[in-house]
């Protein structure tokens, strides 16, 4: 669709309109100009002549032929009228007399050799003076006055002028009123392009023009709706995340309470058996020592499982101790094979508590896809305050498929859901050279999963 600014628009076509219908005027005047000038010559040729005639046969003798003396006295009735130069010759081609009649001079902008052009030379009335009927006694050529022609021209010409004058007036005076009721637009665009930058407190103004109050109006009113919605939308997801912490929590709780007693219970039978064995039974003592090896084992894995499920430290120390302790865990499980570092801004212990469970399990689930998808040799973490935001950023330099769109898991999905309840952004983009990047941004005052579902610390660590 062929996008148009109405001011500039409006302006320019009234502009051209006008213009045009003045051409057209003055085109029309002069073709009519013309016209008329053609046939008065010859209409008023043969009147003229018999004027002349009249006018010597009162001025001169009879039966003289001589034309001298004559000056054309009779014709100052009608030069009044009729704009026309008049020349007479004798019978000898002498010229006699030549007045001109009508003394308006040619304007500048219309001069008297474009009229001449204009009705053409041929615009010219010769006629015969006789004495008596039959007796040629000179010769009448008759011409229009071009400049006095040009300058009665002129005078139409110069309304014409005027009336487009008072059109191109008449164009600001619309223009002017349509400005000032578009005015408002420049504010309501920069207002749209906030709250596509995710500003949804943006509304727009009352304005004059009642077409652009009805669509504020409207778009106001599904503003509020999207800005609700979306609030709903936030505490859903922000109690599903509460669901989930606290489903990790009797989980965790669980698996020490059941799982924990058990194994050290088994631990403490395995001893008792293997302390039998020594005295009692020799043979039964590599057994009892597997148990105990293998519940031994089974105990390091719940705990890991107990870390994984919550965070260590959290509530007590802080989230930069348990960034610390989860990035320290990663190095000692990976055995070198992957070296994560993380990079703490200053600011960053003064975060909300509201943000730092969700923060936590961001850089969890990412150091693990960056090792378990992208088998990264290096994975660098951090975390710095920018403005009223926290920023936070994971690169790995793993493999990173160009087709994988991120979906098809659970970890992504919740990542989003978490940045989503907080209000924040997120972005999973692959690195120039090699690995991905994952960027997070999220306002420190933020208000998401509550205190109650963080986890204690001790919990886990005390487990098994
Ligand atoms: N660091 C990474 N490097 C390469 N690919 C990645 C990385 N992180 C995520 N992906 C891609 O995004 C997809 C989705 O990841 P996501 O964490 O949501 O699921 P998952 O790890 O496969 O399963 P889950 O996390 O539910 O156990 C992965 O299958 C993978 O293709
Ligand atoms: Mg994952």
């Amino acid at each position: 669709m062929k996008r148009v600014d109405l001011k500039r628009s409006l302006l320019l076509r009234i502009t051209i309109f006008a213009f045009a219908l003045m051409l057209c005027a003055v085109a029309v005047t002069l073709n009519e100009a013309r016209n008329r000038i053609r046939a008065d010559i010859q209409r008023t040729g043969s009147t003229i002549a018999q004027l002349i005639e009249a006018e010597v046969a009162t001025s001169t003798p009879a039966f003289n032929r001589d034309l001298r003396g004559l000056e054309l006295t009779s014709l100052a009735g009608i030069g009044g009228l009729i704009h026309f130069c008049a020349s007479v010759e004798d019978l000898y081609v002498r010229p006699v007399v030549a007045r001109c009649f009508g003394d308006a001079q040619a304007p500048l902008l219309l001069p008297a050799s474009f009229m001449q052009w204009l009705v053409g030379r041929d615009a010219t009335y010769v006629g015969r003076i006789g004495k008596y009927p039959g007796i040629k006694v000179g010769e009448l050529v008759i011409t229009p006055n071009f400049g006095s022609e040009a300058a009665m021209v002129w005078a139409d010409i110069r309304n014409l002028l005027f009336i487009t004058g008072g059109v191109l007036l008449l164009n600001v005076l619309v223009y002017l009123p349509v400005r000032r009721a578009l005015r408002p637009t420049d504010d309501i665009l920069q207002r749209l392009g906030r709250m596509q930058a995710g500003d949804l407190a943006v509304r727009l103004p009352p304005v004059e023009l009642i077409e652009l109050q009805r669509i504020g109006d409207v778009f106001n009113h599904l503003a509020d709706r999207l800005e609700h919605t979306i609030g709903e939308q936030r505490q859903l997801a922000s109690r599903l995340l509460d669901v989930r912490e606290e489903e990790r929590r009797h989980l965790a709780r669980e698996l020490h309470d059941e799982l924990g007693q058990c194994l050290t219970s088994i631990q403490a039978e395995a001893a008792y058996a293997r302390e039998l064995a020594d005295d009692q039974l020799p043979a039964l003592r590599p057994c009892a020592e597997a148990i105990a090896r293998i519940t031994a084992h089974m105990m390091e894995v719940l705990q890991l499982i107990l870390r994984e499920l919550r965070p260590i430290g959290l509530e007590e120390f802080g989230l930069v101790a348990s960034l610390e302790e989860l990035v320290a865990a990663r190095n000692r499980s990976s055995h070198g094979r992957c070296v994560h570092t993380l990079d703490i801004g200053p600011g960053v212990g003064a975060a909300s508590d509201n943000l730092n469970v969700s923060i936590y399990r961001i850089v969890q689930e990412s150091l693990t896809n960056a090792v378990k998808h992208g088998d990264a040799d290096h994975v660098d973490v951090s975390l710095r305050v920018d403005g009223a935001d926290l920023q936070l950023r994971i690169d790995d330099d793993g493999r990173s498929d160009p087709d994988a769109d991120f979906s098809g898991g659970l970890g992504v999905l919740g990542m989003h859901e978490r940045v989503r309840a907080l209000g924040g952004s997120l972005t999973l983009t692959r690195r120039p050279e090699r690995g991905l990047r994952v960027d997070v941004r999220l306002p420190m005052h933020a208000a998401g999963v509550s205190r109650r579902t963080v986890a204690t610390a001790g919990f886990a660590g005390s487990a098994a």
